[in-house]
């Protein structure tokens, strides 16, 4: 398994012109989580839920991967058993540019899913209405594949897993309130690197062994030397 992990979050996309939850004018400012993005949402308010994500399936549909993204595919293009790339996100940025295999913990944007049979289909960045509503084989309503707060996040076991291997642990964009990553930063972890735009309550940058509060695209030229040199 990797060795490496650039594990990510709304911050790496904020570059992309895609809104982060926690900032000022986050997502989270503008919305009420408990309204369109926690559990049994769907039973109780599912033509809101519904729109909500259908927006964001939409505000996607033009936006483009940035430098560092892009940077990182290169990376992962270069050492591909080396790296792994796991994301809260649920856009495609990475996705857009290149790398087709990325972790998403929080599920993905452009695939709906049946709740009964497992049925995924990817409907791009199209709505969730008439052409999509319904699974084909067992009829129940499909929803947008993303874990509300709330819900069992299925994929977080593949983090952990993840982790066995890894001694280089690399953080952008993320503010730590739903994974806190200092909880990884274990004896096996020989290099961590942080990179926000600021500090965050919910992250202790003293355990990480270097801090880099900038944007991620001023960020990634260092932080992918420090892998490079590393892997070396
Ligand atoms: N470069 C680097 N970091 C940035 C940038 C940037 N250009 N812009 C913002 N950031 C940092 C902020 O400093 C902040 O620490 O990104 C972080 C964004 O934090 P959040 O908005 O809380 O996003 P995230 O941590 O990814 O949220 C986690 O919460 O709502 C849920 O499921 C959703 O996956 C999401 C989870």
């Amino acid at each position: 398994m990797a060795k490496v992990i650039i594990f990510s979050g709304a911050g790496v996309s904020a570059e992309s012109g895609i809104s982060t939850f926690r900032d000022s004018d986050g997502l989270w400012e503008n919305y009420d989580i408990r309204e369109i993005c926690s559990a049994g949402c769907l039973s109780w308010n599912r033509d809101e839920t519904i729109k909500f994500y259908d927006m964001r399936r939409e505000d996607i549909r033009n936006k483009k991967p940035n430098y560092a993204h892009q940077e990182i595919c290169k990376l992962k293009e270069k050492y591909p058993n080396d790296i792994a790339i796991i994301t809260q996100n649920v856009d495609d940025m990475f996705e857009k540019a290149g790398c087709s295999d990325v972790l998403h913990l929080h599920g993905f944007l452009p695939e709906v899913v049946c709740e009964s049979c497992g049925f995924k289909e990817n409907i791009g960045y199209d709505k969730l209405d008439s052409a999509y509503s319904e699974c084909p084989s067992c009829a129940v309503l499909l929803r947008p594949n993303i874990v509300f707060f709330g819900e069992a996040a299925p994929r977080y076991a593949d983090l952990y897993e993840a982790f066995d291997d890894c001694e280089v642990f690399v953080v952008i964009g993320t503010s730590g309130n739903v994974i806190n990553t200092d909880m990884f930063l274990n004896r096996q972890i020989k290099l961590s690197i942080l990179n926000n735009l600021e500090p965050s309550a919910a992250i202790n940058d003293r355990l990480y062994s270097k801090v880099l509060y900038k944007k991620a695209t001023e960020a990634i030229d260092e932080i992918i030397m420090d892998i490079e040199d590393f892997l070396a």
